[in-house]
């Protein structure tokens, strides 16, 4: 078993399942003693018994990432981060015409404005070398069916690069990753057809796996990693390329 102590220190936000998930436990492999904040209780201990399995250790802590004290708390009764992943995200599917803005607040609040207020908090007191690594999507570029979706992805990218410009005087490096389709529960909010046309997109002809996201949050998040900041890497088997219908 891991010893937590003297270790790095990294908090996974949305790690019950899913990509964050994945994400935690290949942090815990490389080393950083590891926080899994996640509001579903059921998915943080299925987390932390699977890490068990695996002979590490992921601390679990229960809270709503929209609930600016809880997060407040984590962070103050914690040593600075070394690394921060913020993973948590919510996903549904609604023609543009079916949205209203109660649909663009709801997928902001979380994608975009706690993933902002955590991370402010937590830089405050992050050192030189930490990292911050946000989770994005493909869908930054344009997709049908999640207008609210697409914008608070973007926002991501565009928060990103703006938070890599400011905190860089402090040494931290802050990127993002942009995941194509991956198999997670996410996907649940697909119909079958709609799962179906996504694949017939993907160059590879497959969906992605959590483990290839955790690879690439593993080396945004390493402490070897120390000149690439404000980079938005896709991670989607070349859904990015297009269809590659000729000219
Ligand atoms: N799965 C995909 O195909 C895909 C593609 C592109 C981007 N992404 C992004 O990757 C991230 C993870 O996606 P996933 O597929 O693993 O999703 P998921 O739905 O399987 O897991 C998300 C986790 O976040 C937690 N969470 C959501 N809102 C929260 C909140 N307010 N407070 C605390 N916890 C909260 C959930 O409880 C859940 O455990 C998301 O940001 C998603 O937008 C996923």
């Amino acid at each position: 078993m891991n010893s937590p102590i003297g270790q790095p220190l990294a908090l996974v936000t949305g790690g019950g399942r899913g990509i964050g998930r994945a994400i935690a436990l290949r942090l815990a492999r490389d080393g950083f003693r590891v926080i899994v904040a996640d509001r579903d209780e059921q998915a943080l201990s299925e987390a932390a018994a699977e890490a068990c399995d695996r002979e590490f250790v992921l601390e679990a802590a229960r809270l709503d990432l929209t609930d600016r004290e809880a997060v407040t708390d984590l962070i103050e009764r914690n040593q600075p981060f070394a690394a921060i992943v913020n993973n948590a995200g919510i996903f549904n599917e609604k023609g543009f015409f079916d949205l209203d803005p109660e649909d663009f607040r709801r997928a902001y609040e979380i994608n975009l404005v706690a993933l902002f207020s955590l991370s402010q908090t937590a830089a405050r007191r992050m050192e030189a070398g930490s990292k911050i690594v946000n989770i994005a999507s493909r869908a930054f570029l344009g997709a049908r069916n999640h207008a609210h979706y697409v914008a608070s992805k973007a926002a991501v990218v565009g928060l990103t690069r703006a938070m890599a410009m400011e905190l860089a005087p402090r040494g931290i490096l802050v990127n993002a990753v942009a995941p194509g389709l991956i198999d997670t529960p996410l996907l649940k909010a697909l119909t079958p057809e709609r799962l179906a046309a996504q694949l017939a997109l993907q160059p590879t002809g497959k969906a992605g796996r959590p483990e290839d996201i955790a690879n690439a949050v593993s080396f945004l998040a390493a402490p070897r990693t120390d000149f690439i900041t404000g980079q938005v890497l896709l991670v989607d088997g070349g859904k990015s390329l297009g269809g590659g219908m000729g000219l």
